[in-house]
Formats: structure tokens, sequence, C-alpha cells
């Protein structure tokens, strides 16, 4: 089974299903087919961000074709991905159901699929930063990636602010330096460096938050991501730069292979803390399958 955009050589077939449909094929279609086993079974008619028509032939229906060839055009839409998509109200009930399934809703004479935009790993620990830090602050970007983690504590300390932001890998670095340089900051500076150096970039209990964003760099190499070789030290020199009240983030990717296998050492790890000395606070996203990142909040007392 597959799905294919529609080309001149499906016409014919997609025509014989929209007929069964009594619905007239338009002069250029635009959209997908379901093709299984070398025959056209379904087609999806599409019109800029508009699922304008969707049709199985009839000896395939109720096998969940609909679904896959539906589920197949809202990617290519970008639906999944955050854009509002509208459909053309279908004829009959399966056809309302199936745009149910998928969220859309009645809206007038059409159906919207409205975005419902979840809370992240990244969106939650931006929160927690936010309602942490304050002008003037000092915090610490120990795996500053592309650099999005980076601008977003500069913003939050400002000019009066000091970021102190390190990656291992020169790519990395030089794309947060851009990064910040064409948002105009200039009181967060980047380093080179592992992380499990930190400690030698800033004076003990002097920071008011430290982040890590564990894993590999975003569109980057796969094969370089972060270990608990050097994790487990860099965490250690995190909790040192800390100052009394200041805040810890990490959080821990754990889908691949190289994930769960620092999950299952850091995890533990962050939950064995003297509990005297910190506080931990260990949020998963409990309903939604395992596969989102793990996010350690630590306070220091
Ligand atoms: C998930 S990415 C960070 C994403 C980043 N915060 C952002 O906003 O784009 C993890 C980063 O950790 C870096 N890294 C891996 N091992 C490291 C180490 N030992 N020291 C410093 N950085 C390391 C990788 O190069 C990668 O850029």
């Amino acid at each position: 089974m597959n799905t294919l955009p529609i080309s001149p050589s499906h016409i014919p077939a997609a025509e014989r299903l929209l007929q069964e449909a009594n619905c007239p094929l338009p002069a250029c279609p635009q959209g997908l087919v379901l093709e299984k086993e070398g025959e056209v079974v379904g087609v999806c008619l599409l019109g800029g961000t508009r699922v304008e028509m969707l049709a199985v032939a009839s000896a395939w229906r109720r096998r969940g074709y609909g679904s896959f060839l539906l589920r197949r055009a809202l990617h290519a839409l970008g639906a999944f991905a955050g854009k509002e998509v509208t459909a053309a109200l279908p004829a009959d009930e399966a056809g309302r159901a199936l745009l149910a399934k998928f969220g859309f809703v009645p809206r007038g004479a059409e159906m919207l699929r409205p975005v419902r935009r979840q809370l992240t790993a990244l969106e939650l620990g931006h929160r927690l930063l936010a309602s942490h830090l304050r002008p003037g602050g000092f915090a610490v970007d120990a795996t500053a990636g592309r650099g999005r983690d980076t601008l977003f504590l500069s913003r939050l300390v400002g000019e009066t602010g000091r970021v102190l932001a390190m990656d291992i890998q020169p790519d990395a670095v030089r794309d947060t330096r851009a990064l910040l340089e064409r948002h105009g900051i200039r009181w967060a500076e980047v380093h080179t460096a592992d992380h499990a150096r930190l400690a030698e970039f800033a004076p003990p209990a002097s920071a008011d938050a430290v982040v890590f964003n564990f894993g590999w760099l975003p569109g980057g190499d796969h094969a370089l991501f972060t270990t608990p070789a050097t994790s487990i030290p860099a965490l250690e020199a995190g909790l040192e730069i800390l100052r009394p009240g200041g805040i810890l983030l990490a959080s821990i990717y754990h889908g691949g292979a190289n994930g769960t296998a620092e999950r299952d050492v850091l995890a533990p790890w962050l939950a064995g803390l003297d509990e005297q000395k910190y506080t931990v606070v260990r949020c998963d996203f409990a309903n939604r399958g395992g596969k989102d990142p793990l996010v350690f909040l630590v306070h220091r007392c």
C-alpha cells in the first residue's frame, strides 16, 4: 500500500472512483492516490490547505484505507506540523466520522481542523526558566546546539545579565554565535568546549540557572550525542557552579538506543542526589506513550 501524488496516468482510475461518489474530477486534480498492488483504490483531492474530497473504492471500504490516505494527505498539507487545515463537508456520515477522527469539527459549511498546540519539553523548560530568571541574572547553557536555549536565556537575563554557553561541536558554536548576533545579543559568550569542564568557566555557586538539553545536535550528525561518560561529570560541574536557590534543568531525550542508555544512567543519578542539598523534580509526559523527553528540575537548597 502506497500513496502517490496524482499524475496523468492515475486520471482514469481516479475518475471512476469519484464517479462512485457522484463527484466530478477537476481539470487539473491535485492530491494523492492510494495504490494497492498497483491498483488505485483511493483518491484524496486537495486544494491549498483544504481536503476537497476523499473516496475509497467500495470493495475496499471499512478496512482503514480511508484513514491511511487521509493521514498521508494531512501530512502533505502540514497539518501535523501545526498548519490549520479545512475540509469540504462530506456527503455522508462515514465521511464526517473519518474527519472527526482526525480532529475536524464543523465550521459553517465546511470542516476545520483547529491547531491544538501541545506543551513540549522545550516549552516546559522555558516556562520554568522564565519563572525563575530575572534581568541581571547569570545563566548557563551547557549544550548550546543551534542556540535556541542560549537565545532564550539571553533574553531573560537581558543586557545587564550574563550567559555562558558551550558545545563540543564547532558547528553548533558557530550557529549559536550567528543566532545571537542576528538578535543583537552581546552579553552571551559561547565556547567550544566539553561541558564536563564547565567549572573552569564559572565560579562556584554563581549561576542562577544551568540548562542541559541532552541528545544530538538538531539537524546534525546523529553519531555525535551526549553520553553518560561526560554527562555525569558535566552535571556535577553544573551543580557546583549553581548558587543556592538556583535551578538546573536537564532534558533527557530517550527515544533511540543512545538516549535510552543515557536516561538509564542519568535518571537514577539525578534521583539519588542528596535531599538535604537538592530538591529533584522529575517531569514526564505521562499520557503521551513515553516518547517525550524526561525533564528534571533540580533546585539547590
Ligand atoms: C539536543 S542538542 C542541544 C540543543 C540546543 N540547546 C538548542 O537549543 O538547539 C545537544 C548538544 O549537546 C552537544 N554536546 C554533546 N556532547 C557534549 C559535550 N560533551 N560537551 C558539550 N556539548 C556536548 C551536542 O553537540 C549538541 O549540540
